[in-house]
């Protein structure tokens, strides 16, 4: 463990699974004091047993602004700012259009897009000048993908995010970066296939298009998160930063 992060409030929404289990468990390990949410209360009891370090769970759907007022309000007990907004609870499934319903429209826009725009805004009374927030958009931000267009929608409108608030946030001096994973070995995304054979097909599949040869692990895009996070990256604003293993590049 080391004090990297020591004295610092991180904010994880979707920190009981995946990446941002993943990135908890970075954060807290560099001595950050972090909240994680997730809107299962077994997956959060779970990820708080996971996370070594100084961390709180509070349950809520970040699609919920009541729930994201919670948030807040919990993190406001304990301290008086927050350092680092992870925006990062999200998820998608697939359907080609012709078959998308309104009801998977409105699902994936409210926890990609309304979740993570009113995490960022309410957090802002919060969160201290000079400070940084982080958003999960993805590789679909820039790419076609067949069956998973209104999830790729998200994800641009999430990285446009990250160029018009650094815009807004210029006189706070509040950081604003996109962190875009290609395919990580996540729950989500294993879900997102199914199980069989034909599931493990289409994945290979997909592995054998990376350049990097491989797929990647949640930790690895929690090394970009904290970079992101931290005094390195002070002239790091507004970018979207792929760790795609080069998927995205060519
Ligand atoms: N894995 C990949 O290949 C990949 C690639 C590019 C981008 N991403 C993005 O990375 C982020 C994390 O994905 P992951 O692969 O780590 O997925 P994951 O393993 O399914 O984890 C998702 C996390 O978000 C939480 N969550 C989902 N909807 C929520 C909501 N409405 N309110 C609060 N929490 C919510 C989940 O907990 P509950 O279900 O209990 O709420 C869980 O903690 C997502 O934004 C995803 O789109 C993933």
């Amino acid at each position: 463990m080391t004090d990297k992060f020591s004295n610092k409030v991180v904010v994880v929404t979707g920190g009981t699974s995946g990446i941002g289990l993943a990135t908890a468990k970075a954060f807290a390990a560099e001595g950050a004091s972090v909240f994680i949410t997730g809107r299962r209360q077994d997956a959060l009891d779970a990820a708080i047993r996971q996370i070594h370090g100084k961390v709180t769970g509070v349950r809520g759907d970040m699609a919920n602004l009541a729930d994201i007022d919670r948030l807040y309000d919990t993190v406001q007990q304990a301290h008086a700012q927050i350092d680092v907004v992870f925006a990062n609870a999200g998820g998608g499934d697939l359907a080609p259009l012709g078959a998308i319903s309104e009801e998977q429209y409105e699902r994936t826009f409210a926890t990609n897009v309304k979740g993570v725009l009113f995490t960022v805004q309410k957090a802002l009374p919060l969160l201290r000048d000079g400070g940084s927030v982080i958003l999960t958009s993805s590789t679909t931000s820039i790419k076609g993908t067949g069956a998973f267009s209104v999830y790729s929608a998200t994800k641009a409108a999430v990285r446009n995010f990250a160029r018009s608030w650094i815009l807004d946030l210029k006189d706070r001096r509040i950081r604003v970066n996109a962190v875009s994973p290609g395919l990580t070995e996540t729950a989500g995304l294993n879900e997102l296939f199914g199980g069989g054979e034909q599931a493990d097909a289409t994945k290979e599949y997909l592995v054998g298009q990376i350049p990097a040869g491989r797929i990647g692990q949640p930790e690895e895009i929690a090394k970009a998160v904290l970079f992101l996070a931290s005094d390195e990256a002070s002239y790091v604003n507004g970018v979207e930063l792929f760790v795609d293993g080069g998927q995205a590049q060519i």
